[in-house]
């Protein structure tokens, strides 16, 4: 389907928007949650998962950055934490003072390079989180806050956005359209207050429509992220159309309320098969997106079982946006850093069968050894991923049916492995010593007919 030259605010129009190449290809972007939850930055341990209807979970709520709902929550930890270190009468507003005091210290240009060399494409900041404070001074005023507790003091979007793009990478920006708790305070507490918590008002809908335009005009993002849901007040489809003329090959998320999207969403969930539509799973390194003091290495993501999550999500046509929950002063913490440097350090190594490649005719394999693989294509090369250390010296490739001129090898060493059909199966002796850790890439040139 043709793009059209300009796009209308119909579902007909946005659907002509075609997935833009370097999206399709990216698939690793860093996510960040910086805002005044930063500054408490706490959440209970309780709720390993994230059952976000259990009435439980939602006074325990493991999520950082949904501090100032749970804060008024009786009975929470977080309210109990919240008194104990700020004292009862502490208004979450407060924050902003001391979140700007931190904020000084924040170099934009540091963290562009720790997620470059993390071996991400792109870059999402929380712009405006349900706590309705924003990360760029905009010119649209807030009704409810006082005038030095509407926005950063820096213009933290713009000050990121130069630095994600000096390091060559895309950046996009989340706006939190659902919820806003300076229009709609709530609390939530109980599952039906997701829904009615929801500001639909005609004041409301103005005015995320005039944020999110003054974003797409001062950035030009690459990502228009919005959360939760959009205001029928506030016209999600002159939205997309508005962006998509203005950044053609900006993506858009499926959380705006309207049957378009350049991609779907799921949160602390990947799919287990191949999804003809572009999908992108969100999650936090532990289980919060905004920083959690509490969280230590028992709550964030081992790094190895981190590289088969995004070998996973690649070979089922997905991106991984993965978060990182910074400190107010924007300290990344260092086990979230260790994280990110040995994703790092895996992609430069193995970053061909990743970057840039299509799912095959399946996903998922494995030798008859038991070895656990992962499949990805390129121009007619096979990528075989082995998940954790090859269970044998010989590895039997169940349903591999390799050409004569099939070349064998693997990712990080030089040379080709000697093969031998076996059946249908493919065996491949393993090199004495096979380069780095955690997975290990077979290429198998011009495999793909
Ligand atoms: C959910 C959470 C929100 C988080 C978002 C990220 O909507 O409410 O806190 O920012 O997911 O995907």
């Amino acid at each position: 389907m043709q793009p059209p030259v300009k796009y209308e605010p119909t579902i007909e129009s946005l659907n002509r928007h075609p997935l833009p190449r370097w999206y399709a290809g990216a698939k690793l972007g860093i996510f960040i949650h910086y805002g005044l939850y930063s500054v408490p930055g706490w959440a209970p341990l309780l709720h390993p998962e994230h059952d976000f209807r259990n009435p439980d979970y939602i006074k325990n709520n493991p999520y950082a950055e949904w501090y100032y709902n749970v804060m008024r929550i009786d009975g929470s930890p977080t309210q109990a934490y919240h008194r104990e270190h700020y004292g009862a009468n502490f208004n979450y507003y407060d924050f902003a003072p001391m979140f700007n005091a931190a904020n000084k210290k924040w170099k934009p240009e540091e963290w562009a390079k720790v997620f470059r060399a993390a071996g991400a494409r792109y870059v999402v900041l929380t712009t405006k989180h349900h706590e309705g404070f924003t990360l760029w001074p905009s010119a649209v005023k807030n009704p409810t806050l006082l005038a030095d507790r509407q926005h950063a003091e820096r213009d933290v979007v713009g000050e990121l956005t130069d630095a994600v793009r000096k390091q060559g990478m895309h950046m996009g920006l989340y706006y939190s359209g659902g919820y806003d708790w300076t229009f709609v305070p709530g609390p939530i507490k109980t599952p039906s207050d997701y829904q009615s918590v929801k500001p639909e008002s005609e004041a409301y809908g103005a005015y995320a429509n005039a944020q999110i335009h003054e974003l797409i005009e001062r950035y030009h993002p690459s990502v228009l992220w919005n959360d939760i849901d959009w205001p029928k007040t506030g016209k999600a489809m002159e939205v997309e159309a508005d962006y998509y003329n203005a950044v053609p090959d900006g993506v858009i998320d499926d959380r705006f309320g309207i049957a378009h999207a350049d991609f779907t969403s799921p949160e602390y969930q990947k799919l287990d098969q191949i999804s003809e539509k572009k999908w992108e799973e969100c999650r936090g390194l532990g289980r919060s997106f905004g920083y959690n003091r509490a969280e230590g290495e028992a709550e964030t993501i081992a790094p190895a079982d981190l590289i088969a999550l995004l070998v996973d999500i690649v070979s089922k046509n997905g991106n991984l946006l993965l978060d990182v929950g910074p400190e107010a002063d924007g300290t990344i913490a260092p086990v979230q850093m260790e994280r990110l440097q040995a994703l790092g350090a895996w992609l430069k190594q193995n970053g061909e069968a990743i970057y840039d490649t299509h799912p095959w005719e399946r996903a998922v394999g494995q030798t008859v050894e038991g070895d656990d693989l992962r499949f990805t294509i390129r121009a007619g090369t096979l990528y075989i991923t082995v998940l954790g250390e090859p269970k044998a010296r010989t590895l039997t490739f169940e349903g591999i049916a390799p050409r004569q001129l099939t070349k064998v090898e693997v990712l990080g060493r030089r040379g080709y492995l000697k093969w031998k059909a076996d059946g249908d199966n493919l065996q491949v002796a393993l090199p004495e010593h096979l380069p780095g850790s955690d997975a290990y890439v077979f290429k198998l040139t011009s495999y793909v007919r």
